[in-house]
C-alpha cells in the first residue's frame, strides 16, 4: 500500500473511531472513561520468503500502525497471547520487534503457542510474569495465565517440540484442557481482597473463562471456580483471545468479550459440529457473517476498547476498516451487537 493511501484510509478510520468515543464520554464520569487497545493472536513464524508467513506479519503490522493512529490515544495496549506459532525464541523476538513500534505502553499476556516448547522460559525472560494486576483510572485490571495444564501431561512428552505441536493443533485429541490452576486462583483471591464490590474489574485471559467447546480447547477447566471468585463484584468484564472470533456473553455480573486474531479466523465451532447437549457458543453471541471465505484476512483484525462506567465497549477493527461494535448496553445490562450503526466504510486497505 502506498503511504498516501494509508494516510487517507487511516484518516477515515479515525473518523469512524472518534464518534463512539465521544458518545461514551457523555455518559461516563471523566475519570472512569478511557480507551485501551487489544491486539492478539499474531502466531508469527520467523521463516524468510514464505508468502503465508509474510501475511501473518502484515496482520500484526497493520494493527500496530492503525493503533498508533487512534485519536484519542489508547492509555495502553494489551497483547493477548500467541505471539509465536511454535514457541521459538526467534518468533518471540520477531514479535517483540514489531510490537516495539507501538507508541503506547504495552502489557503482555501469555498464550499456549508461546509456552509449550520451553514452558514459557523465553517468554518470561522477555516479558516478565505471566500473571499480574494493576490499577488504572479507578478500574482494577487482572492478567491471568489461563493456559496451564496438569503436570502429568506436561512431563509425559520426551520431545518438547512434539508437546508444542500437539498443543498447537486446534482439534488434536492428544492435547489437554487448559486451566488457571489452584496456585493462581489463590493469588487472585488475595489480589482482589483489597477491593470493594463496587470497584470495576477487567480480567484479561488467553482462553475463555467460560466453557465453550472442549474439543478445541475453547475452554478453561476451572472456569466456574474463577467466576466464583469474581462473582461478588458488581461490574466484571472478562476479555479473552485464543478463539480468533467475536463472541460475547454474560454470566451473573460477569460480561465476556472475545477478540479477533491478527493472523486468521477460526470458524465458529457449531458451524461444523453439532452434538446433543453440547453448547458451542455463548448464548448471546451473534455470529459474524463470513461472507468472503476466500479472502484470507476476513474476520481478522484488532480492537480498541472503551471503558465507561466500569463496563467495556468493544470496537472491532476489521481489515476493510469497518468498525463493528459490541457495546455494553447499560439499560439492558448486557453486551449487545450494535451492527454498523456508527460505522463509516472507507475504501479497502489492500494487502
Ligand atoms: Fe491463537
Ligand atoms: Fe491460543
Amino acid at each position: 500500500m502506498k503511504r498516501r493511501d494509508f494516510l487517507k484510509n487511516s484518516a477515515a478510520l479515525m473518523a469512524a473511531s472518534i464518534l463512539p468515543i465521544n458518545l461514551v464520554e457523555v455518559e461516563a464520569s471523566e475519570e472512569q472513561s478511557f480507551t485501551f487497545a487489544f491486539i492478539s493472536d499474531a502466531h508469527l513464524q520467523q521463516i524468510k520468503g514464505a508468502k503465508f508467513v509474510q501475511s501473518w506479519d502484515k496482520g500484526l503490522k497493520m494493527a500496530v500502525a492503525q493503533c498508533n493512529l487512534l485519536d484519542p490515544k489508547p492509555d495502553f495496549v494489551i497483547f493477548g497471547g500467541d505471539l509465536a506459532q511454535l514457541g521459538k525464541k526467534a518468533e518471540l523476538d520477531h514479535g517483540a520487534e514489531i510490537l516495539s513500534a507501538l507508541r503506547a505502553p504495552v502489557k503482555m499476556m501469555l498464550g499456549e503457542h508461546d509456552f509449550y516448547l520451553d514452558l514459557g522460559e523465553a517468554w518470561m525472560k522477555m516479558f516478565g510474569d505471566p500473571y499480574y494486576s494493576f490499577d488504572h483510572k479507578g478500574v482494577h485490571f487482572v492478567v491471568l495465565n489461563s493456559i496451564l495444564v496438569d503436570e502429568g501431561w506436561i512431563n509425559k512428552w520426551k520431545d518438547p517440540m512434539d508437546r508444542m505441536r500437539t498443543m498447537a493443533g486446534l482439534d488434536d485429541p492428544n492435547g489437554s484442557p487448559f486451566m488457571v490452576g489452584k496456585k493462581q486462583r489463590e493469588w487472585l483471591r488475595k489480589d482482589l481482597a483489597k477491593y470493594s464490590d463496587e470497584t470495576p474489574i477487567v480480567v484479561f485471559s488467553h482462553s475463555p473463562l467460560q466453557k465453550i467447546y472442549k474439543g478445541w480447547n475453547f475452554w478453561t477447566d476451572d472456569a466456574e471456580e474463577v467466576q466464583k471468585i469474581l462473582s461478588r463484584f458488581k461490574k466484571v468484564n472478562v476479555i479473552y483471545g485464543h478463539v480468533h472470533q467475536i463472541q460475547y456473553n454474560k454470566i451473573g455480573n460477569i460480561a465476556f468479550n472475545s477478540v479477533m486474531s491478527t493472523a486468521w479466523p477460526w470458524p465458529y465451532p457449531d458451524t461444523y459440529l453439532k452434538a446433543k447437549n453440547e453448547v458451542y457458543l455463548p448464548k448471546m453471541t451473534v455470529k459474524m457473517n463470513r461472507a468472503d471465505p476466500f479472502f484470507e484476512r476476513d474476520a481478522t483484525g484488532w480492537q480498541f476498547v472503551n471503558v465507561a462506567s466500569g463496563r467495556v465497549d468493544m470496537h472491532y477493527i476489521l481489515p476493510n476498516n469497518t468498525n463493528r461494535v459490541v457495546k455494553y448496553d447499560l439499560t439492558k445490562n448486557r453486551p449487545v451487537d450494535t451492527k454498523y450503526q456508527d460505522c463509516q466504510i472507507p475504501p479497502q486497505i489492500h494487502y
